[in-house]
């Protein structure tokens, strides 16, 4: 079990790069299930929750290298399609191999993913549309059994816009007899991307980008190369380290215009940006931070995935602000860890509302998931004096080695192995 010691309260500097998306290189693994051959995705970040995604893979049959962000998959032999617990328990995006092994074998058995960290995460979505593209579905010993002969083209409406659910039927309807229609598309650039692959291996969509999408089925779909994009949500969280810190840093970025609504509130709390050539300069250097409320929304609007780490930021700002969750009511088990750095948080239903205070102060806190790890690293790296940050396993799932790319701006951030827990 590893941990994190930061010694913070000082000025970050230089330039990091950020990493392919984890979020999407974990829905295009599976789309490759859908073709029988050698694929292979550029860009793709080292982290944990990747190794699961090819573990799971491998299990059924998938050979993969992976080397240099680089990995391979060969989709030519898979030997079974059966998702066991002991991968989807680790991760609950192993949802997505539902769909592609449905639609190109016509049977799959997937481990229902339990609750997560913070609270339950359905996927009555995602089985709802199966069974409009024509599956029937069984629920057995904490399994989903999926069978068809052959997928069929539906009419299939999203009540809430979902990202997991949408990236499911896009794979599942590419290879269905007929024509798809999704109402209520998720437009994440993450589905974007995902859509944009599949029509490389030959699938037929249009809508791509919108929140309607139309797939016309095919017989069959062939392996490519394909490029991951840049994770919007590390990219978020390193100007975050800069921005709270009171910093000039550099970030090598090459989609900031999936980040507008992040830069927008930086500076709308009062630090410079300049974007330029696939590089964002901040600076934050003499700032005071001001108060900025932010409500999470799908696409384009401000991700859910960065609202712990603009709760810690809010923690040192001038004066109140309110940071709502509409699409994880309950996600704020960092609260009471940022609490204990000297925050001022009050949890109102699905809002925190944050009196930001003039200092944090190193204390011993606890990671409890991914995103609200970043956010404990974020106060760590300005609090006065030591912060251990326990169970950073958590992180590891989606940044890439996040104390060295710190550490390339100057932070005191060092790994500790321990035996605390
Ligand atoms: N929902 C349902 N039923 C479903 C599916 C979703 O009610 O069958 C609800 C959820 O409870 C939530 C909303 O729909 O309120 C949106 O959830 P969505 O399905 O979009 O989430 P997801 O696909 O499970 C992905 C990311 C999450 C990110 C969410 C929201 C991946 C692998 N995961 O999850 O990322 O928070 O979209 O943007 O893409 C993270 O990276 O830390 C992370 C949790």
């Amino acid at each position: 079990m590893d941990k994190f010691i930061i010694h913070g309260g000082k000025q970050l500097s230089g330039s990091v790069e950020i990493s392919g998306a984890k979020n999407s290189a974990l829905a295009l693994m599976p789309a490759c299930l859908l073709n029988a051959g050698k694929n292979t995705i550029l860009n793709t970040p080292e982290v944990n929750d990747i190794y699961t995604m090819i573990k799971l893979l491998n299990s059924l049959g998938v050979e993969s290298e992976f080397y240099n962000h680089e990995l391979k998959l060969d989709t030519s032999r898979i030997k079974n399609q059966i998702a066991p617990y002991e991968h989807v328990k680790k991760m609950r995006a192993s949802i997505y191999v539902l769909g592609p092994l449905l639609s190109r074998f016509g049977y799959a058995k997937v481990s229902m993913p339990g609750g997560c960290a913070w609270g339950p995460r359905p996927i009555n979505l995602h089985l709802e549309a199966m069974k409009k593209l024509g599956a029937e579905i069984e629920l057995e010993e904490g399994y989903i059994i999926a069978k068809t002969k052959r997928l069929n083209g539906a009419k299939i409406h999203f009540d809430v816009s979902s990202v997991g659910a949408t990236g499911n039927t896009l794979m599942a309807a590419s290879l269905a007899k007929g024509t798809t229609l999704i109402f209520n598309a998720a437009i994440e650039p993450e589905i974007t991307l995902l859509a944009e692959t599949l029509v490389k291996m030959g699938a037929h969509i249009k809508g791509i980008g919108s929140s309607t999408l139309e797939i016309e089925g095919v017989e069959e779909l062939k392996p490519v190369t394909t490029k991951n994009i840049g994770d919007r949500i590390e990219a978020g969280t390193m100007l975050i380290a800069g921005a709270i810190t009171r910093s000039k840093i550099n970030i090598a970025y090459n989609n900031p215009e999936h980040l507008e609504i992040i830069l927008d509130k930086l500076k709308e709390s009062g630090v410079n940006l300049i974007v330029n050539n696939g590089i964002i300069e901040l600076d934050a250097n003499n700032s005071i931070i001001k108060n900025v409320d932010v409500t999470t929304a799908v696409y384009p609007g401000f991700p859910t995935d960065m609202q712990a780490q603009w709760i810690a930021y809010m923690s040192l700002a001038e004066g109140t602000s309110t940071i709502t969750d509409t699409i994880y009511l309950d996600r704020f088990t960092h609260v009471p860890e940022l609490m204990r750095l000297g925050a001022q948080i009050e949890l109102r239903n699905n809002s925190a509302v944050v009196k930001g205070v003039k200092k944090l102060k190193g204390a011993k806190v606890m990671s409890t998931d991914l995103r609200a790890s970043a956010s404990l690293v974020l106060a760590g790296l300005a609090a006065e004096g030591e912060t251990e940050i326990l169970r950073i396993y958590h992180i590891d799932r989606g940044y890439q080695r996040i104390e060295e790319k710190l550490k390339m701006l100057n932070a005191d951030i060092t790994r500790v192995t321990t035996s605390e827990f």
